[in-house]
């Protein structure tokens, strides 16, 4: 029944942040996903007798895939797949089942918070033991070997049916079709006060949830209406769709504008969150205040001892480099460890399975805990509403109160898309060419104090990744900096950061604050006569 077949090799095959994105139709080639499934199976260590996760954000070609996975899984040793009904999991969903069963690891097939649908993005990427992303000598290994595959393995068999809950067999092996949420759902009881924010919604609290179309849906809908008592309604675009309604399912004010309209007008409800295509990412919106994620962190990390899992404080906190500066404030206070790490959670892995940080998170709306090994948007949500009942504060009052302890790390994020790569590539090397050079110079009322391209050197295993964008430090305790994004799909991104510290001033209006650091961050890299952009693709 096993068939052994040729393999066709991709020249493409290079995991990026995320593991492997690219267009559906690219996926749809024949053999691709048979190629680099059997290049990440080749990979994986310990696969004979082993049990294997499998699901997805849902999105177009999902279940094709995951027929395809389920088949060649079966033939490379593995001896019980777990599978998420419907073919449906989260990613932190999968990195807590993983974690939960004992799995050697999981596919997980997502492209996150990118558009779906035929001419859409998918993604597939494999998580270890940890249950989160594997680490970059994995994925090196995965992309040299489908440089070398000559054959993959498959069953030849009918596909499973995905729809009904329980145990099939697929030639010797078990394929358990288990329902995706009861795991996450009893994981979060652990470490959220499911009680005390039933209370909260008892005595009248009211919240939208905007699932944007995608795989959070039914998870939001389980725990907030179905365990915490929340109303019926409070989760909106609760059923993922193939397509995602043909929106962008990225939690942010410009994709989530309906969210941002009800939470800013006259009957904004007590709270307001969303969350991306693979429920990883979470937006959090106070009535008439959007919580940027990176002070999101810093609040989270704050006040997480209010919550029953982190009641003995945390050990230590990450962001990623790009990620504001609040966060460290808050570690300083607390006295416990702040880690800087390249952008993308895999670089997290090591310091909380070391036990050396508790809370870790990013400015693109990725929070998380030592919980799982992925960010986690419901998670976050949780953990808010954990903190609203325990103080009995309203959440705007939450995030000033936090600004007056700690002071305000003003933020935002231009995003230049789709642009020439040779072009984007040369801003970047431009301005690493400089680096030395650029201490000192004056730009309007800024001054560059320091201004290097961030190294990492993981303090667990001692790895090195170097060149992960640049950092320009200003005297005036603003910073900028310039990255290219690895998640793109077409063309290259390169996202600029800006932010600027005030101590005591916290009403300021964020685009006026950060004015100043903009247009020398945009002189520094020549951003518009090297882009031809005017003006960023999107800020957030
Ligand atoms: C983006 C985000 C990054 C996140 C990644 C995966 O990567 O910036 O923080 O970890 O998506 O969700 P980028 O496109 O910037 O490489
Ligand atoms: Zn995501």
């Amino acid at each position: 029944m096993t068939d052994t077949r040729p393999a066709t090799r991709f020249p493409d095959q290079k995991p990026g942040t995320s593991g492997l994105r690219k267009k559906v139709p690219v996926f749809r080639q024949p053999g691709y996903v048979e190629s680099f499934v059997q290049a990440i199976f080749d990979t994986v260590e310990g696969r004979d007798g082993a049990t294997l996760v499998v699901g997805g954000d849902g999105r177009f070609f999902n279940r094709e895939a995951i027929q395809v996975i389920l088949k060649m899984a079966a033939a490379n040793g593995f001896s019980r797949i777990l599978v998420g009904q419907g073919g449906l999991l989260s990613t932190p969903a999968a990195s807590c089942v993983i974690r939960a069963r004992g799995a050697v690891g999981g596919v997980i097939l997502s492209a996150s918070h990118n558009p779906g649908g035929p001419e859409g993005d998918f993604g597939i990427k494999f998580n270890g033991r940890n249950g989160g992303p594997a680490p970059e000598s994995f994925t090196e290994a995965v992309f040299a070997r489908t440089t070398s595959l000559d054959t993959y393995r498959i069953l030849d068999v009918p596909d499973v049916d995905l729809d009904r809950t329980g145990e099939t067999r697929l030639g010797e092996v078990v394929v358990d079709v288990i329902d995706p949420v009861a795991d996450y759902a009893a994981l979060m009881e652990t470490l959220v006060d499911f009680e005390a924010i039933a209370a909260l919604f008892r005595g009248g609290f009211r919240m939208r949830f905007d699932a944007m179309s995608a795989v959070t849906g039914p998870y939001a809908t389980a725990i907030l209406e179905g365990r915490l008592g929340a109303p019926a309604g409070t989760v909106v675009n609760a059923v993922p769709l193939p397509d995602f309604g043909g929106h962008h399912p990225d939690p942010n004010p410009i994709h989530a504008a309906d969210l941002m309209a009800l939470m800013t007008g006259p009957d904004a409800p007590d709270f307001g969150a969303a969350s991306d295509g693979d429920g990883d990412r979470n937006m959090i919106v106070a009535p008439h205040l959007f919580v940027t994620p990176s002070d999101s962190l810093a609040i989270l990390a704050a006040n997480a001892h209010l919550a029953p899992g982190y009641r003995d404080g945390i050990a230590g906190l990450a962001r990623s480099m790009p990620t504001s500066r609040a966060a460290d404030r808050v570690a300083a206070a607390l006295g416990v460890p702040a880690y800087e790490t390249p952008t993308g959670w895999k670089f997290f892995g090591n310091l909380l399975d070391a036990g050396r940080i508790t809370i870790c998170g990013e400015e693109s709306a990725g929070t998380g805990s030592d919980h799982v090994r992925e960010k986690d948007g419901l998670w976050a949500v949780l953990l808010w509403l954990n903190i609203l009942a325990a103080t009995g504060k309203r959440a705007d009052a939450v995030v000033r109160d936090h600004w007056a302890t700690f002071g305000r790390d003003y933020y935002a994020r231009h995003d230049y898309e789709e642009l020439d790569t040779a072009a984007a590539e040369g801003l970047m090397r431009h301005l690493r060419d400089r680096l030395a050079t650029l201490p000192g110079t004056r730009l309007g009322s800024l001054t560059v104090a320091t201004a290097d391209d961030f190294a990492y050197t993981d303090p667990v295993d001692g790895s090195v990744t170097a060149r992960q964008g640049i950092r320009i430090a200003f005297a005036e305790d603003a910073r900028a900096v310039f990255r290219l994004s690895g998640t793109g799909t077409s063309g290259a991104t390169l996202r600029l950061y800006v932010e600027r510290f005030d101590r005591t001033r916290h009403d300021g209006d964020t685009k006026a604050v950060l004015a100043p650091v903009v247009e020398a961050a945009r002189a520094l890299g020549e951003i518009v006569a090297r882009t031809g952009r005017a003006e960023p693709s999107i800020v957030t």
